[in-house]
């Protein structure tokens, strides 16, 4: 039996962080037993909000590209590509362009909230309202039969389907089916800070944060902010340290709560351990990472390869289209 499809992407905006692995990449990793899963580096999309600066994006989409590696994403069962390699993904843009109505784009959600929201960007462009439809044909391009995704981008699922329906109902075809979300219930991961992770916080660990420079970042979180000695009963659930156990060490987790509230453990010690057990569970990413890195030819070869294998997928629907739509 051939496999389901899986499209997934991510914005090469920055060095993924632990928020990413627990929110998507473990996911991924898993999905590839039971799906025919393409992975994609989302360039274009990062260029919307980085075109000011946009010397970063081939370095992150690099580096990106290693993490995922290094945390087990298998190139010999799963397709890497970089979206911008694959010419057809704006042709199929354009097309949905011409057929989506302005209003269906204009009352997406993460579109508004995100022009509130980016204070130290200008994402008040034509591309940037165009971002779900780019997304659109990214999933529909691969007849994609799910898509892993986190709750903020269902709004855009829901967009691609009412597209691709559109299309067919359009031309009489019956072309592009409707994928499925694949909603990932990952565990509410925040920074160091307290606040969501993310880089425009400075308040994340990245999957290469060296062992000391973690290290710091656990000492100085802010635990329960009523306990102020060891022997004052802690509360956990008021406490950022504790839900990085609840995440990462899940089997521990009650047992330190336990001994928390009765102050049998205290802060200090809590953290050390914490960052000793994350560093025990990143080490091998760092090894992998460094490994890769010294080969780097070798990661280049392999994105190539993904971008042929995506762009032969890719032809493939958009010459089903060019029969509808022969310019
Ligand atoms: N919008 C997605 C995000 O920010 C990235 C993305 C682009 C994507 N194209 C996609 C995700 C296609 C899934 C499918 O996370
Ligand atoms: Fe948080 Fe650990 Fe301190 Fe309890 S002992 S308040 S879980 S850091």
């Amino acid at each position: 039996m051939t496999k389901k499809r899986v499209l997934s992407g991510m914005r090469p905006t920055g060095k993924l962080h632990l928020g990413h692995l627990v929110g998507a990449l473990d996911n991924w990793v898993k999905l590839q037993a039971s799906f025919d899963c393409f992975f994609m580096v989302a360039d274009w999309h990062a260029l919307m909000s980085e075109y000011e600066k946009p010397s970063t994006i081939r370095e992150y989409s690099l580096d990106n590209v290693v993490d995922w590696l290094s945390v087990g994403i298998d190139p010999e069962i799963s397709t890497i590509f970089i979206q911008s390699q694959v010419k057809e993904h704006l042709e199929l843009n354009m097309i949905f362009s011409c057929l989506t109505p302005l209003s269906w784009v204009e009352r997406v959600p993460t579109y508004k909230e995100q022009l509130k929201e980016i204070k130290n960007r200008d994402i008040h462009t034509y591309g940037f309202l165009g971002y779900p439809i780019l997304q659109a044909a990214d999933i529909l391009i691969y007849n994609a039969d799910a898509v892993p995704v986190g709750l903020d981008q269902l709004p855009h699922l829901e967009l691609t389907r009412e597209i691709g329906r559109r299309f067919n109902h359009l031309y009489k075809k019956d072309l592009f089916k409707e994928p499925k979300d694949l909603l990932t219930s990952s565990p509410k991961l925040l920074g160091v800070d307290g606040r969501k992770m993310s880089k425009s916080y400075d308040n994340t660990i990245s999957l290469s944060e060296t062992s000391e420079s973690m290290h710091g970042k656990i000492l100085s979180m802010f635990t329960d902010s009523t306990r102020i000695h060891k022997s004052d009963p802690g509360h956990p659930d008021k406490c950022n340290v504790h839900s990085y156990y609840n995440v990462f060490f899940p089997q521990d987790a009650a047992g330190i709560a336990a001994a928390c509230r009765q102050s049998q453990l205290g802060c200090r010690d809590c953290k050390e351990d914490l960052a000793r057990r994350l560093n025990e569970l990143l080490k091998p990413i760092r090894e992998k990472r460094k490994e890769l890195l010294s080969e780097k030819k070798k990661i280049l070869n392999l994105i190539e390869k993904g971008n042929l294998k995506a762009q032969a997928a890719a032809s493939q629907t958009m010459q089903k289209i060019k029969d509808v739509i022969a310019l």
